[in-house]
């Protein structure tokens, strides 16, 4: 796998022999830093967490720990939980949570393949039935606050959003990454296992496309996947900041589908006042519908 890596690098003029210490450097942060996924590493990063006035704590990729979901209890802040299907919400409510984020497949880094329009009200209609309130984000391609209304008139609660912060001036995307994600259209993203082990939508560049290409070696289960992947695209990531252009070519991070409705930078405020014009003219277009 290092040497597949090393070939994309070299296919795009990055000196991955030049590169092997730098790279080499990430991957020992990248080793030093699954620790953090062994249970009592978790909890003692919870325990820090909790130190401070945190008003909500969310877990991914399964069932949260029992400790963070008492220590949830024990300070009142409300642990929410990722689900992408319908039974992984199930098994969430059995379990305590006390907010389901529900994840749509357009949805930018680690993502199911049912779309947010089905899943929603799958999941909404679920709770209903087994006469569970747990309140229901949506999330998943949400860039607008006619997509907040629409989710919301499906069931939810509200609304999550990752992708969309990530072209705010605010955020430490980096600036040729932001760019690209400015100029891309919802096509250009690709879901795959090639980052993390596990599926992760990501925007499409020449690195997900060799991953992706016939003969690309399978990922590695997670966390094995991250140590092959991260560490060569922090470099890529490092260089695409200077005048090396195989490597503004290759750079690439997580985003979702809703990419394609990221087309100017904005302030995060501009984007949450964008939210609530948005969210008030759908919401009155569908009042003056049902009035005629
Ligand atoms: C760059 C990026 C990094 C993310 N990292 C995490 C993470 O570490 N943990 C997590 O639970 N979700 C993570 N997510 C997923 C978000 O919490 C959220 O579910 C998702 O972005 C919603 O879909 P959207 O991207 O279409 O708005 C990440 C998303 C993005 C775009």
């Amino acid at each position: 796998h290092k040497q597949f890596t090393n070939e994309i690098l070299e296919r795009h003029g990055v000196d991955s022999e030049r590169s092997a210490g730098d790279i080499e450097a990430v991957r020992l942060e990248q080793v030093a830093s699954t620790e953090n996924l062994r249970g009592g590493t978790a909890a003692a990063i919870l325990e820090v967490a909790f130190r401070h006035p945190i008003g909500l704590v969310a877990n991914a990729l399964g069932i949260p720990p029992q400790v963070m979901l008492d220590l949830g209890q024990k300070h009142n802040v409300p642990v929410a939980a990722l689900v992408g299907t319908k039974e992984h919400a199930m098994t969430q409510v059995a379990a305590g949570v006390d907010i389901i984020v529900a994840v749509g497949g357009e949805a930018g880094g680690h993502t199911g393949d049912i779309s947010t329009l089905v899943l929603i009200p799958e999941i909404c209609n679920m709770l209903d039935a087994i006469g569970d309130d747990t309140p229901v984000l949506a999330a998943g391609g949400i860039a607008t606050g006619a997509q907040m209304a629409a989710t919301m008139a499906m069931g939810a609660s509200g609304a999550w959003c990752g992708s969309v912060w990530l072209t705010t001036a605010e955020a430490e995307t980096n600036p040729v990454v932001k760019e690209k994600m400015l100029a891309a259209s919802s096509r250009d993203t690709v879901r795959a296992r090639s980052r993390t082990g596990k599926p992760s939508r990501q925007l499409r560049s020449p690195w997900t496309d060799a991953w992706q290409a016939e003969g690309a070696p399978s990922a590695l289960p997670m966390p094995l996947q991250s140590l092959v992947a991260e560490p060569p695209l922090r470099v890529i990531d490092k260089l695409s900041q200077g005048d090396n252009q195989g490597a503004k070519d290759l750079a690439t991070y997580w985003v979702g589908q809703g990419v394609g409705l990221m087309n100017e930078q904005m302030t995060a405020g501009q984007v949450v006042q964008g939210f609530k014009e948005d969210f008030i003219t759908a919401y009155e277009r569908l009042a003056t519908n049902l009035g005629e």
